[in-house]
């Protein structure tokens, strides 16, 4: 009988990593060294023709990143992982990667405004155009191929709408193009939802969010196959160079042990916050993927294994009403970013998608009465207690 395949909740914490390989060291050891030394001068020259393992120079791998590197393959069931200083250092690296001049690119209707910035970039320089899809049907996302699409690029949940799309029949129409899939798994993680098991060929996060968790680094994942996670590692990575440090790596390793624990909890807060949310009379629309109501949870029940910590919802009026409410917040801090211990909350069209203009915003949902709140771990009773205090002082001065 073949040896059981750990579970999730032991990968998060072994998977990548074995201490015989490191004195014992229980924890991943950090290699803070910019560069490795050769025993002589042939060594050097064989490591750099690839013809005999170990490492180089700390933007071409690094033990505590490959570690890292590895442990994030194992977890969204990939064969190989690359690590980044950002996570818009891993979107710009596959999406560079994976295009050439004159390219198609078809993509979500939401997406983080950074993105949609490269995106807009992509196509003033270089004429790689995109189209924007709801990527409802496999019609819809048919009939926008064209000869020259070489990515379809897809956030699911989409930031800040918190819409879905069915992974699984991205996956299946980009297969008879032979077009690469790239998913952007932020604000799922791997523990909620695994896109390369759906038939997907790249998975990418700011890991800056639930991977790190504690709000104190910035990084970007990329997965995929060997082949592919191969050629981005001598290209867009090498030579563009945005790699991560040593010590963003080991601060992720550490983050991710505690990933499924972590992720319970923000699930089931941001379940208690939602029900409560829906029955203010100052809030007209909650977007929640683990609402039995949301319009796409069908697709959750099919693809996530819960709706995740992150609530989009709408208050009565417009962005006056909507900074009103999160200056009277008392606790929950204002601040781009999710995914951390402490409750976020933001405002996408004047901070995270401000870049994007008004018009493409309104057609991606983002209105000017857009909240979007990162739940916390903090006591469910005190994040709601906190909100709604907020509403109530803006709902008293709108009635005055
Ligand atoms: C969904 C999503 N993708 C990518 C990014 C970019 O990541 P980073 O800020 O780590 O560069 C963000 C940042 O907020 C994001 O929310």
């Amino acid at each position: 009988m073949g040896k059981k395949e750990h579970g999730f909740e032991t990968k998060v914490i072994h998977g990548g990593y074995d201490s015989k390989d490191f004195l014992g060291s229980l924890t991943t050891p950090l290699f803070q060294t910019s560069t490795f030394t050769f025993d002589s001068a042939e060594q050097g020259e064989n490591r750099f023709a690839g013809t005999e393992d170990g490492y180089v120079y700390s933007r071409l791998g690094n033990p505590t990143v490959r570690a890292l590197e590895d442990r994030i393959a194992q977890l969204e069931g990939g064969e190989a992982g690359l690590a980044f200083g950002s996570g818009m250092a891993a979107v710009s690296a596959v999406l560079i990667g994976l295009t050439k001049a004159n390219d198609h690119i078809l993509c979500s209707r939401g997406v983080y405004g950074c993105t949609f910035g490269l995106l807009s970039m992509m196509e003033d320089k270089y004429n790689i155009t995109t189209s924007f899809s709801t990527m409802n049907t496999e019609d819809e996302i048919r009939k926008l191929i064209r000869p020259e699409t070489s990515c379809i690029y897809v956030e699911t949940p989409i930031n800040p709408t918190m819409e879905l799309i069915d992974l699984e029949m991205v996956a299946k129409v980009a297969k008879d193009y032979g077009i690469p899939v790239v998913v952007d798994n932020t604000f799922a993680t791997p523990y909620l939802q695994k896109p390369l098991e759906l038939g997907c060929d790249l998975v990418l996060h700011s890991a800056t969010k639930y991977i790190g968790g504690h709000g104190d680094v910035v990084a970007g994942l990329l997965i995929g196959k060997q082949d592919i996670i191969q050629q981005l590692a001598m290209t867009t990575q090498k030579d563009i160079g945005g790699i991560i440090s040593p010590f963003d790596a080991w601060l992720l390793l550490r983050g991710l042990k505690t990933l499924p624990v972590r992720m319970d909890r923000h699930c089931a807060n941001a379940e208690k916050v939602v029900t409560r949310l829906k029955d203010h009379g100052l809030v007209s629309s909650v977007y929640y993927p683990g609402d039995a109501q949301h319009e796409d949870y069908e697709i959750m029940k099919k693809q996530m294994k819960q709706g995740g910590g992150l609530i989009s919802f709408e208050i009565k009026g417009g962005k006056e009403e909507a900074q009103a409410f999160l200056n009277h917040l008392s606790f929950i801090k204002k601040a781009v970013s999710l995914g951390d211990a402490e409750s976020l909350i933001q405002h996408p069209a004047t901070m995270t998608h401000s870049v994007v203009p008004e018009e493409i915003r309104e057609k991606m949902g983002i209105t000017n009465s857009l909240i979007r709140l990162s739940v916390g771990l903090e006591a469910w009773e005190d994040i709601w207690e906190d909100l709604y205090q907020a509403l109530n002082q803006v709902t008293q001065s709108k009635t005055i």
